[in-house]
């Protein structure tokens, strides 16, 4: 069994429009990558280049050592589950997972077997017996996904597969999706979705995509500590981007005020993207101080989240276990430590924190 993807340089065009541009992207063996982007960032395509229903116009798309470029789908070695649970509605759960199987003429005997294993992996054991109008959308997505093991995949691609489901069968997929993780520690796997949230649960890596091209790739934990473009600081959790000036080695300028942050090898007068999460801003002065007016105050159960505005910006802080709340119109402090901030290159998503 192959297992590991690999897109070496994979461009997609239709006519003369590039939507995926010369993609570089590996996926190790028993690995879980969630690609993670806006829609119609080429998501979709890059999953469609590695299940073979979508020819590069350039590159090479490798499922372990081989080059599938130019296999046909069904002999890459492939599973994939949509978002639309694609099962035959006149066709019993157990006739949905064997299909694979039978197109693949596997012998009967192995076909049963292994629709029992796929049900029983998915938790769809019960079930074998009804149509899939008789079952829930988290069921039949259960199926699909159960289908999609009954071949015995060395890769598992995902396209949303939770987005037509509602927040609590969604959760529960999930976490059965995380279990099969744990179940399947070979298989690698592909997930497209653009909810960060699924993906900061599922990934062992997650693949940034935009306008066609590939942003950041890194742990979660990587993405959300260290990002390496604003519009990947924008996108996974919150973030304040300011644009600022270097003035100096280790130091930066906002409006007026000078900052003390890590410049990298950034030359002075460079523009850039200073990026401090809201958590990581304090109230009251310290190292970097931030003055500025208080413009919102929003009461969030453990912390409150304070909107100030500062050298014409928005500045956003998430302060725990606050006393008394300063109120809107009133000038207020905030700061933040050096090691807190990250500078990036100045970037098109500038703007204040959201969500
Ligand atoms: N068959 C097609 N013909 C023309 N354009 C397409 C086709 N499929 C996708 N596209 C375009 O390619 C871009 C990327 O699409 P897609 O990969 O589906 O994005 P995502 O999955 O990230 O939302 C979009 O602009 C989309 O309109
Ligand atoms: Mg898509």
């Amino acid at each position: 069994m192959s297992t590991g993807i690999r897109f070496d340089g994979v461009t997609v065009a239709y006519g003369r429009t590039v939507v995926l541009d010369s993609l570089d992207l590996t996926v190790e063996p028993g690995e879980v990558m969630a690609l993670l982007g806006p829609s119609g960032s080429g998501k979709t395509t890059a999953l469609r280049a590695v299940a073979g229903f979508v020819q590069p116009v350039a590159g090479r798309v490798f499922i372990g050592d081989r080059d599938v470029t130019d296999l046909p789908p069904h002999r890459r070695g492939i599973g994939m589950v949509v978002q639309q649970y694609a099962l035959f509605p006149h066709m019993r759960v157990d006739a949905n997972v064997a299909f694979g199987l039978k197109a693949r003429k596997t012998p009967r005997e192995e076909v049963a077997a292994r629709v029992t294993e796929a049900l029983e992996t998915t938790g769809m054991a019960p079930y074998a017996k009804r149509y899939p109008r008789e079952l829930s959308g988290g069921q039949q997505q259960r199926v699909a996904i159960a289908r999609a093991l009954a071949i015995r995949p060395g890769v598992l691609l995902f396209d949303e597969p939770l987005s037509a489901l509602d927040a609590q069968l969604r959760s529960g997929v999930l976490a059965e999706l995380a279990r099969l993780h744990r179940d399947l520690p070979d298989v690698s796997m592909l997930y497209v979705t653009h909810d960060q949230a699924e993906a900061l649960t599922l990934a062992d890596r997650i693949a940034v995509m935009d306008r066609a091209g590939l942003r950041d790739c890194g742990t979660p934990q990587d993405l959300y500590r260290r990002p390496r473009t604003a519009f990947t600081a924008s996108f996974i959790g919150n973030a304040n981007l300011l644009p600022v000036t270097v003035t100096d080695h280790g130091r930066v300028r906002l409006g007026d005020t000078a900052l003390d942050v890590p410049t990298g090898d950034a030359a002075p007068g460079a523009r850039a993207t200073l990026c401090i999460r809201p958590h990581l801003v304090g109230l009251g002065e310290g190292p970097n101080t931030l003055r500025g007016t208080v413009t919102e105050v929003q009461w969030r159960g453990v912390t409150h989240r304070l909107s100030a505005e500062v050298a014409g910006h928005r500045v956003t802080a998430d302060v725990r276990e606050l006393r008394e709340a300063p109120s809107p119109g009133t000038g207020i402090a905030l700061h933040f430590a050096a090691d807190d901030a990250v500078l990036l290159p100045a970037g098109e998503a500038g703007g204040a924190a959201h969500g």
